[in-house]
């Protein structure tokens, strides 16, 4: 059985040591009794060493971003090592919006979770289509094109430390998720491609999380299918309340 695993990407908001502070003073008591889901924030770098506060509780850190080099002259980098010293667990890997916005490529993402791996960080690795894309039919050919270049050369062991976030982009901050048909029909869809590459017991590990406009009132229909193992949240991460609704809807799902 997969272990459910709920993500809260901040993205560029709640940076800065108080903002953070507030939402966390709520959102820990809120979830405090939530034992089988895996809860990850990702909050800003600035905010992250306020945020090691939930080192004590059940709730993770993840960054959402890093530099697959360790140190030396990358000029607004942020070293897996810093990260490691600040305790975190997770890394959110190939973004749409560091992929779209910041030109970020498979063959990079590929560099970024090796290190991260090497470094024992959890990568959380981002896939998803275009609206034309997938209005052209082409999703799967890009979902396949993603996974053999972000998943480039790596081993059985290894892809089975990585979370996958499907998140069609279309779907992400639009408030226009993808119906849990949608959402499940591409999760299947990777489970055959990590089949096709690896094996069944690596087809049935590997947990894909949903990602894209996820909020409390369609958490739990989308949680409700198989091939959905959570969700990788934007927008309603950023206010405890929503969140925590959205981790107790994963919860019923078990
Ligand atoms: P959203 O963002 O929930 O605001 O759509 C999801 C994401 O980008 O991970």
């Amino acid at each position: 059985m997969r272990r459910p695993i709920i993500g809260g990407n901040w993205k560029m908001n709640r940076g800065s040591p108080e903002s953070a502070r507030e939402m966390l003073q709520e959102l820990i008591p809120l979830v405090k009794k939530v034992k089988k889901v895996d809860i990850v924030i990702a909050p800003p770098f600035t905010a992250l060493q306020e945020a090691s506060v939930v080192k004590v509780t059940n709730i993770k850190l993840g960054a959402q971003n890093m530099y697959f080099e360790e140190k030396g002259a990358y000029t607004g980098e942020i070293s897996p090592i810093f990260l490691k010293a600040l305790g975190i667990d997770y890394v959110i890997l190939g973004h749409s919006e560091r992929r779209n916005i910041f030109g970020e490529s498979d063959e990079l993402i590929n560099k970024k979770i090796k290190k991260a791996l090497e470094m024992g960080l959890i990568p959380i690795v981002c896939i998803g289509e275009h609206l034309e894309e997938r209005k052209a039919g082409k999703t799967e050919i890009i979902i396949e094109k993603q996974i053999n270049g972000t998943f480039a050369d790596l081993n059985k062991k290894e892809i089975m430390k990585i979370v996958i976030a499907y998140e069609p982009i279309w779907a992400i901050g639009t408030g226009e998720t993808a119906t849990p048909e949608q959402a499940a029909e591409v999760h299947q869809f990777i489970r055959s491609l990590l089949n096709d590459k690896y094996d069944e017991k690596v087809a049935q590990s590997v947990r894909i999380q949903y990602g894209g406009s996820v909020k409390p009132h369609n958490a739990l229909e989308l949680f409700q299918k198989a091939d959905i193992d959570g969700g990788l949240v934007g927008g309603a991460s950023l206010e405890a309340e929503s969140f925590a609704e959205i981790i107790k809807a994963v919860e019923k799902t078990i």
